[in-house]
């Protein structure tokens, strides 16, 4: 596969708010069709970034480069980029279509031309017909779509999206999604999403900037955000990561050799210590999802390798059992998800039980 050309290129930026340092060093490219998002805690500087790529917040020092032209001094009105808001800014005293064709009413367009287009937009976002609704008796959900329209019938290279979802229900929200992705790839320009939901971006995204404190942590694609994240932080960010103590007594050649508590001596691959060399204060440990554990049940043979636990806690979902175990060695719990299969009992707290494991499945922490 060919790797796609870069859309966005963001060079050593700095973004001070008189003292305050919001954006630390980020250099990240973006290419040309991809669905990129940024994801981060509140207060990250999510929303600067976006807006530094948008025009409506100037750096203080670095380059924004959009299609290989640096954007110093470029206004927002004269970058090829359109914003859609987390609050739907729509005009209310206006048609849907007025509001869709908006932007476009100083453009020239004959009035066939502009309501061919109106309908275009509108159809790619599900509202076909509406053209005629008013505005404001629109629900969430629906004002959303408008807003979309309404930026995409602009036609930019760059549709930059802050938190577009956030004030949709949850069933909403998840309907929009997939919109959004269908939408995506129909139109095939460059989405940058922001979101603090770790599990928005990893269904929308083809790759995903994990912030921190003005600084991106992790640029990767979704399975490796989750299977390799680099840190700690990250690792506790995106989905639930348990920890184990773990000492390292050699590397090279690509290999890691550490004891861990619960799981003894093994060798890891230098791959799986993606968070590189530098070691940290808290000593090491090596993670592991709850979903890479299993418990065997009577007469089950482990495909790799095997240990005994005392099962503590028991949480059913259904679908799905948690149970928190105690690893025979450890002083600490660790939780294992388990799919729950019809015809098998939900173990109770206290059993002991054997616990398939696989060393493929360990990351390892400094
Ligand atoms: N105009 C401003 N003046 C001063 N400080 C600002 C300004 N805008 C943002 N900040 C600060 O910069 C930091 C980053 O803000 P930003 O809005 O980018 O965060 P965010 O990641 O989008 O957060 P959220 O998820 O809450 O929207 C915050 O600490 C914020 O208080
Ligand atoms: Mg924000």
């Amino acid at each position: 596969m060919t790797e796609k050309p870069t859309m966005i290129a963001f060079q050593d930026v700095h973004k001070y708010y008189g003292d305050y340092h919001a954006l630390r060093g980020i250099t990240a490219t973006i290419r040309a069709g991809e669905f990129f998002s940024l994801l981060g805690p509140s207060g990250c500087g999510k929303t600067t970034l976006l807006r530094t790529i948008a025009g409506f917040e100037g750096i203080s020092s670095g380059a924004v480069m959009i299609d290989e032209r640096n954007m110093a001094g470029v206004p927002a009105n004269q970058r090829p980029t359109n914003m859609v808001f987390q609050s739907y800014a729509i005009f209310p005293h206006l048609t849907v279509g007025e509001n869709v064709g908006f932007g476009l009413r100083r453009a020239g367009l004959s009035k066939p031309e502009l309501a061919t287009r109106v309908g275009e937009a509108l159809e790619m976002v599900g509202l076909k017909g509406y053209g005629d609704r008013a505005a404001h008796a629109l629900s969430g959900g629906q004002r959303q779509r408008v807003a979309l329209a309404r930026a995409l019938i602009l036609k930019p290279k760059v549709l930059l999206l802050d938190e577009p979802l956030s004030a949709l229900d949850k069933k909403m929200r998840e309907q929009m999604q997939v919109e959004l992705i269908r939408l995506q790839r129909q139109v095939g320009i460059t989405f940058i999403l922001v979101t603090h939901d770790q599990e928005e971006a990893l269904v929308m995204s083809d790759r995903i900037a994990v912030m921190f404190e003005g600084e991106i942590t992790q640029l990767a694609d979704p399975e490796t955000l989750y299977r390799r994240p680099n840190s700690r932080k990250v690792a506790n960010f995106i989905g639930t990561m348990n920890f184990l103590p773990a000492m390292i007594l050699a590397e090279g050649a690509g290999k890691i050799e550490v004891e861990a508590k619960g799981f003894g001596k093994l060798t890891l691959d230098a791959e799986q210590a993606p968070g590189g060399g530098q070691a940290s204060a808290e000593g090491a440990a090596i993670g592991f999802r709850p979903e890479t554990l299993t418990i065997l049940f009577d007469g089950q043979t482990a495909s790799d390798r095997e240990t005994m636990a005392v099962i503590e806690e028991v949480v059913y979902f259904g679908d799905m059992t948690y149970y928190d175990v105690k690893l025979d060695g450890c002083d600490a719990p660790v939780r294992i998800s388990m799919r729950n299969v019809f015809g098998r009992p939900v173990l109770d707290i206290g059993t002991r039980t054997r616990v398939a494991w696989s060393p493929g499945a360990l990351v390892l922490f400094r």
